[in-house]
């Protein structure tokens, strides 16, 4: 019944009374531990976690109030029963209005301290549970948390808006950090089904064999290491969402089962026969190009469709514009108080520079800069100093451009050549056929003729048989 709770604090100055409660205490399974002043139950407190204080309202020192006081602010979710001298209406109220969970009054029954203590002990155990399964379901981000306001975001979330209270399958596609989890949490949040579960898994991160199990849960001795039945996380979800991330990287053997999911809401645990059925919104992510993962035939096209309901697309960071700033500034303020500095502002110039980077890791990358720019800044303003040299990063990104042609010239110039070059080698490839290269670069045999005229290429060339009929209609 005590298992898997921490012990309780006794604080008393009376010995005897410490003696008399550890003895009932004992008797009932529970772990305790006795302090004979506030101080020294303060000093407890600090080390080691109890589900329960039980003390005396009065003390040598500190009183029992003070104390009560204290522990109210430190641990809020503590809860304290108080022991008062006689039972008077005044001294009850006190103590309750000072913190305390429920009080006894001297002298008490055993029975009636199991009593208040049991139900301290329940409270413990539901308190875990909720935050087992809060975290488990995870919390859904909420519409509110998307910041931005240029108009590619309000379209955003006015779709978001829009999409959320329907049963719509969604897809959500984009570049990495892009906020695709975030608008998954928002969708949940704004549907009818908010107060239901959110279960969120990334398909990435679990091992491909397990993955099947966690979805779907798994019968006893399935496989080995399944001790006991397990429910699937889609059991989990039944009335709420499911969020998918990263299934660009699911198996296509999984992709199979998770259409016939898709299809009619049922299942079977790995290992199972029996079919079964919830009734699950299913919101998968990917960075990848999914239609290049179709054509590897690593992503199924029928199960892209059927996902495909309606996608959302939120935009790269670099096409928000101000936005950039607003979402410094946030992040500036969120970082700021995480380590506790005082920078209040970001530089015009540091500004400019957020503002013209090509920002490839969007606003994860943007986040991670402004962590990094908070840890960095002396002044109470962040200076471009404190930001990393973009222009290194953006020398990366650079296609290699061939030095013949970029050496000091002109972009037309270099554009010029580069033109030739193309053409060039694509009437070589071709053996100077004019039908077959205008074909290859997707142009008119005639808009053909006249670059090369204007490229001067060509003239000493001998074109094959069909050139001059075909120049005939051309023109004609
Ligand atoms: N509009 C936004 N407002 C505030 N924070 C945002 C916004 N967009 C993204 N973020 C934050 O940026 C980070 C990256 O976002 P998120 O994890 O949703 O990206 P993602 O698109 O899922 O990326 P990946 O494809 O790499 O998984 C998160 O910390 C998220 O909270
Ligand atoms: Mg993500």
């Amino acid at each position: 019944m005590t298992a898997n709770i921490p012990p309780l604090l006794v604080v008393d100055d009376e010995k005897n009374m410490r003696l008399s409660l550890a003895a009932v205490m004992e008797g009932e399974g529970y772990e305790y531990r006795a302090a004979d002043s506030a101080e020294d139950a303060l000093k407890l407190l600090e080390q080691e976690q109890f589900f329960m204080v039980i003390t005396d309202a009065r003390l040598g020192g500190m009183s029992g109030y003070e104390f009560l006081g204290h522990v109210r602010t430190r641990w809020p979710n503590l809860p304290i029963l108080m022991i008062t001298a006689y039972a008077t209406p005044k001294l009850a109220v006190e103590a309750i209005k000072a913190g305390a969970i429920d009080y006894l009054a001297k002298p008490f029954a055993p029975e009636e301290l199991l009593h208040a203590v049991s139900r301290c002990a329940e409270r413990y155990r539901l308190l875990m549970e909720n935050a087992a399964l809060r975290a488990r379901a995870g919390e859904a981000y909420r519409i509110e948390q998307l910041i931005g306001e240029s108009d590619k975001v309000r379209e955003l979330k006015d779709f978001i808006r829009t999409v959320a209270p329907t049963h719509a399958t969604v897809l959500i596609l984009g570049e990495s950090g892009t906020g695709k989890e975030l608008v998954a949490g928002a969708l949940h949040s704004l549907s009818q089904r908010s107060e239901k579960n959110y279960v969120r898994i990334n398909c990435a991160a679990i091992p491909e064999n397990l993955l099947e199990s966690e979805l779907f849960g798994h019968e006893k001795g399935a496989f080995t290491g399944a001790l006991r039945q397990k429910h699937g996380r889609v059991e989990e979800a039944d009335g709420g969402t499911i969020f998918l991330d990263e299934i660009g990287d699911m198996s296509r053997s999984l992709q199979a089962k998770l259409l016939r999911f898709l299809e009619d809401g049922t299942f079977t645990r790995v290992g199972g026969n029996q079919e079964l059925r919830v009734n699950v919104r299913l919101i998968a992510a990917t960075n990848r190009d999914v239609i290049e993962a179709i054509r590897q035939n690593q992503f199924r096209e029928d199960l892209f469709h059927r996902l495909n309901v309606v996608q959302f697309l939120p935009p790269p960071l670099r096409e928000r514009g101000n936005d950039i700033i607003l979402l410094a500034e946030h992040f500036l303020k969120h970082f700021d108080r995480a380590c506790n500095k005082h920078i209040k502002s970001i530089s015009k110039i540091a500004q400019q520079q957020l503002l013209q980077h090509h920002w490839p890791g969007n606003v994860r990358e943007l986040r991670n800069v402004i962590e990094r720019a908070v840890i960095l800044e002396k002044s109470d303003e962040i200076q471009a100093a404190s930001l990393p040299e973009f222009h290194l990063e953006s020398r990366l990104r650079k296609v290699a451009i061939p030095t013949h042609l970029a050496c000091d010239r002109s972009l037309d110039e270099s554009l010029t050549n580069f033109e030739r070059d193309l053409i060039t080698s694509i009437l070589n490839l071709n053996h100077f056929s004019l039908n077959k290269t205008a074909e290859h670069l997707k142009l008119s045999r005639h808009a053909l003729r006249y670059r090369m005229q204007r490229l001067n290429i060509g003239s000493d060339t001998t074109m094959d048989e069909d050139a001059g009929q075909q120049d005939g209609k051309d023109m004609g």
